[in-house]
């Protein structure tokens, strides 16, 4: 699920990270069904954002060597500064960010959801010096490598976030704020019953389109049939967008076919996929080591965009 080595996974429990006891509220589960310890007084720990189970399951908090010195010499200027409410990565319903203050100018806003180690956001960071980036992430070890990245590639414009997706979405952003929002490689919880614990579903669209400007862009990427069809299927339900690649790549064109035909993720089927509705790999996401894995584990990747109404 995650691109993280076994050391430093967000799977990987600290060992001193006491197990919930029976009074407390119920430990969220792993993929594999088993209860294992989170970081106490962390969301993962909270369990649910209003009536939702959050996304993750958040560990290894602690850092060393040169992520720990990146955090304390950056996190003051690159970090932002986000007042919280149930828990650590929640975001206090009164906050709202000022994009022109922290960047010290007007620019685009590209926020990525889920930005892992930072590979693309500061890739393209660089890449595009007239936008303004903003990386969000629960995983601190992630932000502590991005905040890394950044200050050696010298980059002014790129930000990270320690905070669950939702509420930067419902509360923290300004509606219509931002340009793009993008969100590749989110946790498959590719079991059936975890998949209530997917981001990308019904509920989610809504907070995309709020802080999306009209005409703003929504870019994702997956490396699961059932997660791509999924997405697929929430951009068409949803009213405030549209699919930019609506009915393109169908029959053997499409990479849900090859997927089904390889029966590498999903049951293995000679039904090809005539809907289509997936976008040609954006150029703009760089290989992570994360995809890499996906290639290299014979996966299909599903790239989809979806256009602001
Ligand atoms: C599978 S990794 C992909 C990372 C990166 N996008 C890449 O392609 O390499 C998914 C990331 O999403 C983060 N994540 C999951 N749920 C989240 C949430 N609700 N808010 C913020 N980040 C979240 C995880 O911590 C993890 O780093």
């Amino acid at each position: 699920m995650s691109e993280f080595p076994a050391s430093e996974s967000p799977a990987a429990a600290p060992a001193s990270a006491a197990a919930p006891s029976p009074a407390e509220p119920r430990a969220p589960r792993t993929e594999d069904g088993s209860a294992r310890p989170v970081t106490p007084g962390s969301q993962a720990a909270e369990g649910t954002y209003r009536t939702q189970p959050v996304s993750f399951v958040r560990r290894g908090t602690r850092l060393q060597g040169r992520r720990q010195q990146a955090w304390n010499e950056h996190s003051d200027t690159l970090a932002v500064d986000v007042p919280r409410h149930i828990a650590d990565t929640s975001v206090h319903p009164d906050y709202v960010f000022d994009a022109e203050a922290e960047f010290g100018r007007v620019a685009p806003l590209v926020v990525e959801i889920g930005s892992g180690l930072g590979d693309a956001v500061v890739h393209a960071a660089k890449e595009n010096p007239d936008k303004d980036f903003l990386a969000v992430e629960v995983y601190t070890p992630g932000l502590a490598q991005t905040i890394q990245k950044i200050v050696a590639a010298q980059l002014n414009n790129v930000r990270v976030v320690q905070a669950n997706a939702p509420e930067v979405l419902s509360t923290m952003l300004p509606a219509g704020s931002v340009s793009q929002v993008w969100v590749f490689f989110p946790d498959p919880w590719h079991k059936t019953k975890h998949n209530k614990r997917r981001m990308v579903k019904d509920t989610f669209a809504p907070l995309v389109a709020r802080v999306l400007a009209p005409g703003g862009v929504w870019r994702l990427a997956t490396d699961w049939s059932t997660y791509a069809e999924q997405i697929r299927d929430v951009g068409v339900a949803s009213e405030d967008f549209v699919n930019v690649h609506d009915g393109e790549r169908t029959g053997a064109q499409s990479p849900l076919t090859k997927a089904r035909l390889s029966g590498v993720d999903c049951e293995q089927s000679d039904e090809p996929d005539m809907v289509g509705g997936w976008a040609p790999r954006f150029d703009g996401r760089i290989l992570t080591s994360f995809e890499n894995k996906a290639h290299k584990a014979g996966r299909v990747i599903f790239d989809l965009t979806f256009r602001r109404n």
